[in-house]
C-alpha cells in the first residue's frame, strides 16, 4: 500500500480529537469523565458505547469494538488505514503526502493511477467523435449529461488498444497485468474492454478500482464484462455507487438495493439518492456487513422477472442474517427499476417502497405456496428453516418463526420444534466456536495489565524514574508483553492512541481499548506500580521454586543426588524473602 511517513501519521493521530471524530456519527452524552451513546457497530437500545476523551479512545462494552480515532474512521467508514489517515488529515488541516520508494507502494499507486487514467480516457472518448453513438444511446435511455458526468460513464472503442497505447511504458508490466484492464495474447497485452460502455466502479472513498462494461454495437455474447478480481477489486466486497451514496444512506437510515448499474443511475437521477447496486455478483455477507454499518433497513428492488424475484429472495435472507431488515419491493412484471423509473418517474417506485413486503410474505407469494401440495409445502418450509438457521439475532429469528407458522397454518410450537431438530442436525456437523475467553482475568495478568496502564498514563519524568524497574521477563501474557515492549523501547511517553496504533490485529486493539476503558485509579501510581512488580516477581520466584522442588522429587525417586536442587531452592527462597 501507499506509505504515509510515520511522523505524519503521528501528527494526525495526535491532532484527531476522538470526541469530535465520534460526535460526527454518534449522539454522545457525558457521564462522568466519559461520554456514552448508542453503538454504531451493533444494534442496541441502551448506550454501551463509550468515548474517553482524556485517553483518546472509544470502546463498546456491548460488542467489544474499540480503538483510537483512526480505527474509528476505518471501522465506521469502511476505509483503509491510509484513506482514514487522509480523511482525518483533511479534517484537522494536516497535509498527508505519500512516501516515494518501496516497491509495493509504487505498485499500489500505479494500480490506482491506471484506473484513474482509464476512467478519464473512456469518459473523454464518450464525449468525442468516436463515442457519439454511444452517448446518444445513453441519452435516449434517459440519462442526463449531468448523471453521465457525475458517474464518469465512458466508452471503450472497438479497435486500437486505446488504453494500452496511453499506458505502455508508463506503468510496470506487473501493474498492466494485475490491473485487469488488459488481456495477454501471443503478441503481448491488448485492451480487455472493447466496444463497451464503461461504468467505473469505485471503492467507498471514491477511487476507481474496476470497471463494468456494457456491450455496445458489437455481437459479443457477454452483455456485461466486468474487471476480474484484482489486488484492488473484490467483487464480493464492492457495492457500486456506495462512494457517492453512503451519506444519503446514513442520513435516511435506509438503502435501496438494485442489481444493475443503469438501475442505479436512473434512480439516482430521479432524485432518490440512497441507492446502491451489487456489481456483477450476487449479494454477499460482506456487502451486508458494509451496508449494515450505515443502515439497518434495505429495500430490495430487483427486476420484476422470475430470475430477479428469485435473486431478491436470496438477497433478502442474506440481509436478514446480517441483522438488516429487508423490505421487499414488487417491481411490475418483466420490468427493471431502470425502465420503470424512466417511463413513470420516481413516484410509483416511492409508493412501492412504502408498500414493501416483509421477506417471508414476498417469498411465499413468489412461489405461490397456497397452490402447493402438502409435500411441496413441507419441502419449502424446510428450505426456509435452513435459511433462518443462519440468523444469529434470536429476536429476529423468533419473530420470523412465528410468522412462518402463522402463514403456513401451523402451530408455533410445531415450527419451533422443526427448527430445533434441523439446527441440531446442522450443529453436530459444524461445531460452533465458543465465547471468547475473558480478558486479563488471572491475578498475574491483572498485575501485568495494571503496569501497562500505569506506564501508559504517566509522563516522561515518571518513566525515566521507574521504567528500569520493569522487566519484560515478568510478562507472561503475550499481548501485554508486546505493549510493555513498546513502552520500554520508546523510553518516552507513549500515548494510548499510539499504543493502539502499533497493534495491527483488530482483536488486539479491541482487547486493549477495553483494558484502558475500565475505570482505574491513578492516584498512587508509584506505589501501585511497585506492588504489581513485586507480585509478579514473587510469582515468578514461586514458580521457579515449585519447578525445582518437582525436579528434586523426581531425582530423589530415581536415586540421584539432589544437592544442586536443594541449593537452588534455598537461594530462591532467600530471594523471595528479601522481596516480601
Ligand atoms: P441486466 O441484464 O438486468 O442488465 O443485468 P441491465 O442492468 O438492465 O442493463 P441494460 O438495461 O440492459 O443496459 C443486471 C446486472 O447484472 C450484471 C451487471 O451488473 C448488470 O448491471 N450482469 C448482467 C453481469 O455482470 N454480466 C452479464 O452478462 C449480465
Ligand atoms: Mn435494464
Amino acid at each position: 500500500m501507499a506509505r504515509i511517513p510515520p511522523d505524519v501519521i503521528d501528527r494526525v493521530r495526535d491532532s484527531a480529537d476522538i470526541l469530535d471524530v465520534v460526535n460526527q456519527y454518534v449522539d454522545l452524552k457525558r457521564r462522568g469523565r466519559n461520554y456514552f451513546g448508542l453503538c454504531p457497530f451493533h444494534q442496541e437500545k441502551t448506550p454501551s458505547f463509550s468515548v474517553a476523551p482524556d485517553k483518546g479512545i472509544y470502546h463498546c462494552f456491548g460488542c467489544g469494538a474499540g480503538g483510537n480515532a483512526i480505527n474509528f474512521i476505518m471501522e465506521h467508514e469502511k476505509l483503509s488505514f491510509v484513506e482514514s489517515v487522509k480523511s482525518l488529515g483533511e479534517r484537522y488541516g494536516i497535509e498527508v503526502n505519500f512516501e516515494e520508494g518501496t516497491g509495493s507502494s509504487e505498485f499500489f499507486s500505479g494500480m490506482y493511477e491506471i484506473h484513474e487514467k482509464a476512467a478519464d480516457l473512456f469518459h473523454g472518448i464518450l464525449f468525442s467523435e468516436r463515442g457519439s453513438a454511444a452517448l446518444s444511446y445513453l441519452k435516449e435511455r434517459g440519462l442526463s449529461e449531468d448523471s453521465i458526468k457525475l458517474f464518469r460513464v465512458g466508452f471503450a472503442p472497438e479497435s486500437d488498444n486505446v488504453l494500452l497505447n496511453t499506458c505502455r511504458g508508463v506503468y510496470s508490466d506487473e501493474v498492466l497485468e494485475k490491473s485487469g484492464l488488459f488481456n495477454k495474447g501471443q503478441t503481448g497485452f491488448f485492451d480487455r474492454f472493447r466496444s463497451r460502455i464503461m461504468f467505473p466502479i469505485s471503492n467507498p472513498s471514491g477511487k476507481v478500482i474496476a470497471f463494468g462494461g456494457r456491450i455496445f454495437s458489437s455481437n459479443d455474447p457477454a452483455k456485461y464484462l466486468n474487471s476480474p478480481e484484482t489486488p484492488l477489486y473484490k467483487k464480493s466486497d464492492t457495492l457500486y455507487g456506495m462512494d457517492k451514496t453512503k451519506s444519503e444512506i446514513r442520513d435516511n437510515r435506509h438503502a435501496i438495493l438494485v442489481e444493475g448499474y443503469t438501475d442505479l443511475l436512473q434512480i439516482y437521477q430521479s432524485g432518490i439518492k440512497n441507492v446502491v447496486a451489487v456489481s456483477g455478483t450476487a449479494l454477499t455477507q460482506n456487502h451486508v456487513n458494509q451496508l449494515g454499518k450505515f443502515t439497518k433497513k434495505v429495500s430490495v428492488v430487483y427486476d420484476g422477472d422470475e430470475a430477479g424475484i428469485r435473486a431478491a429472495v436470496r438477497a433478502g435472507y442474506i440481509l436478514l442474517r446480517g441483522t438488516v431488515e429487508p423490505a421487499m419491493v414488487s417491481v411490475p412484471a418483466d420490468t427493471d427499476p431502470d425502465d420503470w423509473v424512466r417511463n413513470n418517474g420516481p413516484e410509483p417506485l416511492t409508493a412501492a417502497i412504502e408498500n414493501a413486503k416483509p421477506l417471508l410474505k414476498f417469498h411465499l407469494e413468489s412461489v405461490s405456496m397456497d397452490a402447493m401440495s402438502s409435500a411441496e409445502r413441507s419441502e419449502l418450509i424446510r428450505d426456509i428453516l435452513r435459511e433462518i438457521s443462519g440468523i444469529k439475532d434470536p429476536v429476529i429469528r423468533d419473530d420470523f418463526l412465528k410468522s412462518l407458522a402463522s402463514s403456513a397454518g401451523l402451530d408455533d410450537v410445531e415450527v419451533i420444534r422443526m427448527f430445533k431438530s434441523q439446527s441440531k442436525r446442522k450443529r453436530s456437523s459444524e461445531p460452533e466456536t465458543g465465547p471468547e475467553p475473558d480478558l486479563f482475568t488471572t491475578v498475574e495478568a491483572r498485575a501485568q495489565a495494571e503496569i501497562v496502564r500505569i506506564l501508559a498514563s504517566q509522563d516522561s519524568r515518571f518513566l525515566e524514574q521507574y521504567s528500569s524497574k520493569v522487566d519484560t521477563e515478568y510478562f507472561t501474557d503475550p499481548l501485554l508483553k508486546k505493549i510493555i515492549g513498546f513502552i520500554l523501547d520508546k523510553k518516552d511517553e507513549l500515548t494510548i492512541p499510539e499504543i493502539l496504533g502499533r497493534l495491527e490485529e483488530k482483536e488486539e486493539r479491541e482487547k486493549v481499548s477495553a483494558l484502558f476503558m475500565e475505570d482505574y485509579d491513578l492516584s498512587d501510581s508509584e506505589q501501585a506500580l511497585m506492588e504489581c512488580i513485586k507480585s509478579l516477581k514473587t510469582q515468578k520466584l514461586k514458580d521457579r521454586i515449585k519447578a525445582a522442588r518437582l525436579a528434586l522429587r523426581d531425582l530423589e525417586a530415581a536415586g540421584g543426588d539432589g544437592s544442586e536442587q536443594v541449593n537452588e531452592i534455598a537461594s530462591l527462597q532467600k530471594e523471595l524473602e528479601a522481596i516480601e
